[in-house]
């Protein structure tokens, strides 16, 4: 098989851009970068081939809700990397891709894209086409983190995950983060505890964890968060009593004054409120930031080795919370590109990479990884049992 190309719709947005640098650097592939701004697409192909000093980037036009467009913009492509805003196209692209005979890989949060593939799945299945959803860093590690960590227990029985993010300037106001905004307004507070799935109402007040993270973020109290990629972890390893995907908060203002308005606005006309609370998210996250800045995403396990309880701390951290991202993804696709990653079917990519390849992958582009495992003498910390 001759050197693959790679599609990336958005390829040049603040995700977008990292993945293309990374893939240049890491992955033997011909890059085609697509967007709407024909002419932002260009500029960037150009910076990165005089960088490379390759031909290895072009770039196209391409629009998400238009399908000719984006069979037209990949053809060819054995993989198409959809790193724009664009979850409410997720029909016409994902079409698209079939239609061209291309694979899947998408970084999007935004959650009814997942039942907009999940009704493709059999399409997906029979063209023997592997479509990746949720791949990133949330969505994207926590299934992945839970799973790595499953590896050190004979019997693992709590394994939860813990996240901060904080960008250095707050989140820029741009598309993506309307879609994620309408994800904060629409986010479900839940947990698997004592063997069961459990939903909390509200923000999941008095629900909430505390961590300790590294990296000067310091003790965060969590909230729970559902993650479509948790939920299959205790079929997965059905000793596990505890599971659950915790999000510190940001400062103060986007915790207790945006956070509350946007769970209310998204129970009340959500569509008329998301352009104002973006606006909020935006000013909240940038005006009263304070560092550290970056993201640390954490795994926190305990079971048994043998006869011993063990507890182990894994955390992940990267200054930048958009390299990072880009990282997670990149992990993912060497993966893909050496066919251990490759498989037919609808795939969460927490799901489906190897998480020790994955954590190699990621440290060697940049991430810190710091892991400890110790016995456990006394009371367990994090289970208290
Ligand atoms: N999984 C994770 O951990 C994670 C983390 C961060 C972000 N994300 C997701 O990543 C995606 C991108 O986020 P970002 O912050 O990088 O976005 P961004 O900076 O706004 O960049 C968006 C890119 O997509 C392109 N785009 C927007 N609308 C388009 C359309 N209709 N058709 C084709 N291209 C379009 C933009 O170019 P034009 O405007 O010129 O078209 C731009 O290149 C979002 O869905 C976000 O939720 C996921």
């Amino acid at each position: 098989m001759g050197t693959p190309t790679i599609g990336i719709l958005g390829g040049y947005g603040g995700t977008g851009k990292h993945i293309v640098r990374l893939l240049l650097e890491y992955a033997d592939a011909h890059l085609v970068i697509a967007g709407r701004q024909i002419l932002r697409a260009r500029q960037f192909a150009r910076e990165c081939n005089e960088q490379a000093g390759t031909e290895r980037v072009c770039a196209t036009y391409a629009h998400a809700a238009a399908p000719e467009s984006v069979m037209h913009a990949f053809d060819g492509a054995r993989l198409l990397i959809v790193a724009s805003p664009t979850g409410r196209f997720t029909e016409e692209t994902a079409t698209a891709a079939l239609e061209t005979g291309c694979d899947w890989l998408d970084i999007q949060y935004y959650t009814p894209k997942l039942a907009v593939l999940k009704g493709l799945a059999q399409r997906i299945e029979g063209a023997g086409r592997c479509f990746i959803t949720d791949a990133g860093l949330h969505p994207g590690l926590p299934a992945l983190l839970v799973r790595h960590a499953a590896t050190y227990f004979d019997v693992l029985e709590v394994a939860n995950v813990f996240a901060a993010f904080n960008p250095r300037g707050g989140f820029p106001r741009t598309p993506s983060l309307y879609e994620f905004t309408r994800e904060l307004m629409r986010f479900r507070c839940g947990a698997y505890r004592d063997g069961q799935w459990r939903f909390f109402s509200g923000l999941g007040a008095g629900e909430g964890q505390q961590t300790d993270f590294d990296f000067g973020f310091g003790t965060r109290l969590c909230t729970p968060m559902m993650l479509e990629e948790m939920q299959a972890l205790p079929e997965m390893f059905p000793t596990l009593r505890e599971t659950g995907f915790y999000v510190a908060g940001f400062n103060w203002f986007v915790d207790w004054v945006v956070m509350p308005l946007l769970w209310l606005s998204g129970r009340v006309a959500p569509r008329l409120w998301v352009k104002p609370m973006a606006q909020l998210v935006y000013w909240g996250t940038r005006l009263c930031a304070n560092p550290p800045y970056g993201a640390v995403v954490k795994v926190q396990a305990c079971g048994w080795q043998g006869e011993q309880k063990h507890q182990l701390s894994l955390q992940l951290y990267h200054p930048d919370p958009y390299l990072f991202t880009a990282i997670a993804t990149v992990a993912g696709v060497l993966q893909y590109l050496r066919g251990r990653g490759r498989k037919t079917g609808l795939w969460l990519a927490g799901q489906l990479y190897d998480p020790q390849e994955a954590l190699w992958d990621m440290q060697r582009m940049g991430v810190t990884v710091r892991q400890e495992v110790s016995p456990i003498q006394g009371m367990c910390p994090f289970c208290r049992a």
